[in-house]
Parts: C-alpha cells; structure tokens; sequence
C-alpha cells in the first residue's frame, strides 16, 4: 500500500459530503463530469454501447445526476423511494436487462472519471463515493436479479 493510502480516523460521511460539495455542489449539473463520464462508461464494452444504442443521451445525462442524489439518500435513510424502484425497475428484468456484473464497471468508470475529471479526488475520497453508492447499487441489483 502507498504511504498516501492511510483509510484510518476517517470520518467517511464528512469527507464524502466535501468531496460531493466539490464534484457535483454547485447547484447545477456539472456538465463536463456527467458528460465525460458516459464517453468513459460506453468505451468500457460493447455491450453497454449495444444498451444505449436507441437513448436520448442529452435526457439521459441530466437524469444521472438524479439518480446520484437518490442514492445518496438511500444510503442514509435506507428507504426505497418510488423513484429509486422505477429506477431499479428499468434497469430490471422488465426492462434493459442489465447484467450484473455491468454495475461494479459503472461504478468503477465514475471513479476513473473523477479522478480525471478533479485533480483532488483521492484515494480516501474514492472510498467514501464507494461506501455511499454501494447500499443504492445492491437494491437495483437486487431487483435486477430477480426472477
Ligand atoms: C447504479 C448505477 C446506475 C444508475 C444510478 C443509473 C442511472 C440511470 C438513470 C437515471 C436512467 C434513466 C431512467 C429514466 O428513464 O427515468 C437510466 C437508464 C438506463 N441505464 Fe442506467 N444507471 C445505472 C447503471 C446502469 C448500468 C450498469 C447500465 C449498463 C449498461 C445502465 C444502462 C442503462 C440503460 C440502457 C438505460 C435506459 C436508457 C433509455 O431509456 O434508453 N445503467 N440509468
């Protein structure tokens, strides 16, 4: 481990609410991040072009940043909000069929993003998006992978 790589006496809740104060705070959509963002995410595999191929990107970015806030919530109140079902519902069985193992690549292309995007994400920063996000992606998965 790097010596820069101390994950210890943090409080994780408080570095996450800097880091998402500084990303996506500013009261508006952070146009270059969602953007770069969804060039990085469609790059990572075919198949996740192949799911976008019929989308209205323009819609879809301004919905992410949504969908981001919904899930921080989640994280904090544990309750499911009829948005975060429709929004595990389309990604569902029901709906785009996303396999699975697409959203550890979500995921892991939002933090490849940050890092380019913010010459201040860290290492420790990372982990907090990661703990945060994770409540919300195990629900949509949870319903993604049901019968
Ligand atoms: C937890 C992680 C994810 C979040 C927060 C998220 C967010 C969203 C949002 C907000 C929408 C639009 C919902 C609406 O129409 O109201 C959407 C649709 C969609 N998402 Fe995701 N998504 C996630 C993971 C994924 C993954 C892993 C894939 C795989 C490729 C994916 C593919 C799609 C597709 C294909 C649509 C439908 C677009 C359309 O309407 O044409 N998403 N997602």
């Amino acid at each position: 481990m790097s010596k820069d790589l101390n994950l210890s006496d943090i409080n994780y809740e408080d570095l996450f609410d800097r880091s998402y104060q500084r990303l996506l705070g500013n009261g508006c959509y952070n146009v270059n991040l969602i953007d770069a963002f969804y060039r990085l995410f469609m790059s990572k595999s075919c198949v996740i072009a192949e799911l976008f191929a019929e989308t209205n990107m323009s819609a879809q970015k301004t919905m992410l940043h949504d969908s981001l806030d919904s899930m921080v919530e989640f994280s904090r109140t544990k309750t499911i909000t009829p948005y975060l079902q429709k929004l595990a519902d389309i990604h569902g069985k029901g709906g785009k069929q996303v396999p699975l193992y697409l959203f550890d690549v979500w995921l892991d292309s939002l933090m490849e993003t940050f890092y380019q995007q913010d010459p201040q994400f860290t290492k420790s920063e990372e982990l907090s998006w990661r703990l945060v996000l994770s409540p919300g992606i195990v629900f949509i998965k949870f319903i993604c992978a049901k019968k």
